[in-house]
């Protein structure tokens, strides 16, 4: 991404983007004019669909595209880049922020029915944390 200067076409895919943090850089992204991917787990398909409902009333729906899968798997990220490439013919970069959002244990230990708190899985939360998202140029 250029370091300054506007990149309206810019095309990025957002990790986590059914909530929180990933929810709120999708509609960040969209109205700054980008062209977003918007990936979740498969069981986040109803959150999605709501932020769709939102990009659409804002006029930015030819600009999202959904997609669901797990960034766990490397067939789920390699799918969700070629959709981007299929859909937006470019991506220029990624905001990863797909994780734990709640019950995790600062100390690294799991707590029961839980990973470990730096691993991802679909909690959905709003308890303060301890990481932050990380944007990725590709
Ligand atoms: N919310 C905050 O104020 C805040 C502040 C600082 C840091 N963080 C960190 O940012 C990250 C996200 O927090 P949040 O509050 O947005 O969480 P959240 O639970 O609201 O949203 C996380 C999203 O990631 C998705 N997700 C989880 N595992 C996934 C996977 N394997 N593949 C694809 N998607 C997956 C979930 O379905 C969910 O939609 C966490 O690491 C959190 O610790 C959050």
């Amino acid at each position: 991404m250029h370091a300054t200067g506007h990149a309206p076409d810019r095309v990025v895919i957002v990790t986590g983007a059914a909530r929180g943090l990933g929810r709120a850089m999708t509609l960040g992204l969209l109205a700054a004019g980008r062209r977003v991917v918007a990936f979740d787990l498969p069981n986040s398909a109803v959150a999605l669909a709501e932020l769709a409902k939102e990009a659409k009333a804002s006029g930015a729906s030819e600009r999202l595209l959904k997609v669901d899968g797990d960034v766990r798997l490397a067939n789920d990220c390699d799918r969700t880049v070629q959709a981007a490439m299929d859909r937006f013919g470019a991506l220029h970069a990624v905001v990863n922020c797909a994780a734990l959002g709640q019950d995790f244990n600062m100390h690294g230990d799991s707590l029961p029915g839980t990973g470990k708190f730096y691993e991802v899985r679909s909690s959905v939360g709003k308890q303060p944390s301890t990481s932050t998202s990380t944007v990725h140029s590709v």
